[in-house]
């Protein structure tokens, strides 16, 4: 059973993305046409929805940011139909449907996936509304959390021989594969909403980095117990492909453990970011030392909780954000 969802955050960004539109002429007609085929076939939308559960958390509108979190959302979209190209993962179905090389042809797909990025500055680059140097901040965020040091470096050591053995690597590469662009959807509207102090921020990044390891490792352990149905690509194309998964190097008992203490170590941080203590926090102080001890390397740049005072502002609405910590912790079960 899942646990709720801001399904009302799902709503407004499937209509924002509805209305978005590429092309400008009939001999680009067809490349807009596969580019939205894999944008609108559904999907949770859980980065851009954490883009505007967080401007909720920072006292921002929410539809402020919506350019933004529509740019996340390209390149997520993006990031997936490369993910399936035969060279690649070489996966037929995606979002419930034939992927995106399957339905318009492999050169196509790979132009899709071109456009869907380059589309996403474009988008926010001339329609966020920020002061200039909030959305050039932003901007530079997002490109770096997509690159080598990303996103992008992330899925190369996914398919490199030279990636060593062992836990800390194949943590180091679900934070680069999948956890920098969640990560993004946080930070990028701490930089729109200006905020600057570090002990406001810190708390954040933790939750971030964290929620994006998280949702990685449900992902390894869904691509076992899943079904194609339910999760609506196929499953087992780690199995297929001799992926290093979570569950390849713990097995699923110890993936499942260590998912757990993912979400708790992601709400411990949450707590703090709202500017609760953890102890006052319902699920406890919960990190539990041991576990992760030896595998779990913090991102560079993020203190440890105990380095700075915990912000003491006015308290944070992070209620959305725990509905989908919960939300993507909940899926394995
Ligand atoms: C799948 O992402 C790719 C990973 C990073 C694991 P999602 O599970 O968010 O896919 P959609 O957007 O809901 O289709
Ligand atoms: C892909 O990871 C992460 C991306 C950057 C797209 P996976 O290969 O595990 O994603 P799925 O399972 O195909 O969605
Ligand atoms: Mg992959
Ligand atoms: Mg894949
Ligand atoms: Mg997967």
């Amino acid at each position: 059973m899942s646990a709720s969802y801001p399904e009302n955050l799902r709503q407004e960004v499937e209509c924002y993305l509805e209305g978005m539109r590429f092309s400008e002429e009939a001999l680009t007609a067809g490349l807009e046409e596969a580019m939205r085929y894999s944008l609108l076939a559904g999907g949770k939308r859980i980065r851009p929805v954490l883009a505007l559960a967080t401007a909720r958390a920072v006292g921002l509108e929410q539809h402020v940011v919506m350019p933004l979190a529509g740019a996340i959302e390209l390149i997520h979209t993006y990031s997936l139909i490369h993910d399936d190209l035969p060279a690649m993962d070489d996966d037929e179905l995606r979002r419930g449907q034939p992927t995106c090389h399957v339905k318009f042809g492999e050169d196509v797909a790979i132009l899709a996936g071109d456009g869907l990025y380059a589309e996403a500055f474009r988008h926010l680059l001339t329609h966020q509304r920020s002061a200039p140097a909030r959305v050039l901040a932003a901007a530079a965020e997002l490109a770096a959390a997509t690159g080598v040091n990303g996103m992008v470096g992330g899925q190369y050591a996914d398919v490199s021989p030279r990636t060593p053995p062992g836990p800390a690597a194949l943590r180091r590469l679900h934070e680069l594969k999948t956890g920098r662009l969640i990560s993004a959807s946080v930070i990028c509207v701490l930089l729109l909403g200006a905020i600057s102090d570090e002990r406001e921020i810190v708390p954040f990044r933790r939750f971030a980095a964290e929620l994006g390891v998280l949702f990685q490792i449900v992902d390894d352990i869904l691509d076992v117990t899943g079904t194609d149905d339910a999760l609506g690509k196929p499953r087992g194309s780690d199995e297929r492909h001799g992926k290093r998964t979570y569950v390849s190097e713990f097995g699923i008992k110890r993936a499942r453990e260590l998912a757990g203490d993912s979400h708790r170590m992601a709400l411990d941080a949450l707590a703090e970011a709202a500017g609760e203590s953890a102890a006052a926090h319902p699920a406890g102080p919960t990190r539990q030392p041991g576990r992760l001890e030896g595998i779990v390397e913090h991102e560079r740049g993020t203190a440890p909780a105990s380095v700075l005072p915990a912000s003491r502002g006015a308290p944070r609405a992070t209620g959305e954000l725990r509905q989908i910590a919960d939300f993507i912790y909940t899926r394995t079960s």
